[in-house]
């Protein structure tokens, strides 16, 4: 397509991991894998297309409701992929960050994290964002936290509140808001993610599942987003 406009911040909703491996009679623990997969492909594709800033949404505040089963089989892929995500994102020059709360995962998970952000932290180029025990209303609710404790410390006073400052108090702070939202798998809902940051972001809802999202249906989201009139309330 001609006139291609590559959105600086994407965000995505990675959904549809279940459906595909339970359409090939695996457990769910398998999409999880191949879903994996799909992403560490994804972050390629982005970096190539010069996005500056992609942030997924691998497990919510929310998800902690799935079986025992299924739940230990995600923290099993973390650990796995936090270590092989440190020689991909340094080989494309990413620097990973973790948005969510993380003091509910195991400590060696915790250390994981720091690490991968740590060995990545010197990277120039496209900023990978990992949501991880991730709610958008979980992060504004610790972000209120913050901001009554700060005012009662005298840091700031109300007289200072704006949004610039509320941004400032999210896990996002240092990161633009999507331009693009990309949900695979056809649910209609935001489930919960990037609440306030996607205020005016663009979306763009796909029927493929998650381990089959590739290169193709990055650029069929894209070229979608390249047609859009972004308005931001003005005419
Ligand atoms: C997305 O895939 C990954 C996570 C939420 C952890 P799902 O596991 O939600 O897949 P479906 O929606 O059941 O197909
Ligand atoms: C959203 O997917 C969360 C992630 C992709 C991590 P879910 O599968 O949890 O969302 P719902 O339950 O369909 O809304
Ligand atoms: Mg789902």
């Amino acid at each position: 397509m001609e006139n291609l406009v590559i959105p600086k911040s994407i965000a995505i909703i990675l959904d549809g991991n279940g459906r595909w491996a339970e359409r090939r009679n695996l457990p769910r623990a398998m999409g999880h894998k191949a879903g994996c997969e799909a992403l560490e492909k994804t972050v390629e594709d982005c970096v190539r297309l010069g996005v500056d800033c992609l942030t997924v949404y691998a497990f919510s505040t929310e998800n902690w409701k799935r079986s025992v089963v299924e739940v230990s089989a995600l923290m099993k892929l973390l650990r796995f992929y936090m270590v092989k995500l440190i020689d991909v994102a340094n080989k494309n020059n990413v620097k990973a960050v973790m948005i969510g709360d993380e003091s509910r995962f195991d400590p060696d998970i915790r250390k994981g994290i720091q690490k991968l952000v740590d060995a990545t932290s010197k990277n120039t180029g496209m900023t990978f964002a990992f949501a991880i025990n991730y709610g958008g209303r979980d992060e504004i609710k610790r972000a209120i936290e913050h901001i009554v404790d700060d005012a009662g410390a005298g840091v700031i006073s109300k007289e200072n509140i704006n949004e610039e400052l509320i941004s400032s108090y999210l896990d996002t702070k240092n990161l633009p808001d999507p331009d693009l939202l990309i949900r695979t798998s056809g649910e209609l809902r935001v489930s919960n993610f990037l609440l306030w940051q996607i205020a005016y972001s663009e979306f763009y809802i796909t029927d493929t599942l998650w381990p089959d999202f590739d290169k193709e249906e990055l650029l069929k989201a894209v070229e979608s987003y390249s047609k859009r009139q972004r308005r931001f309330g003005g005419r």
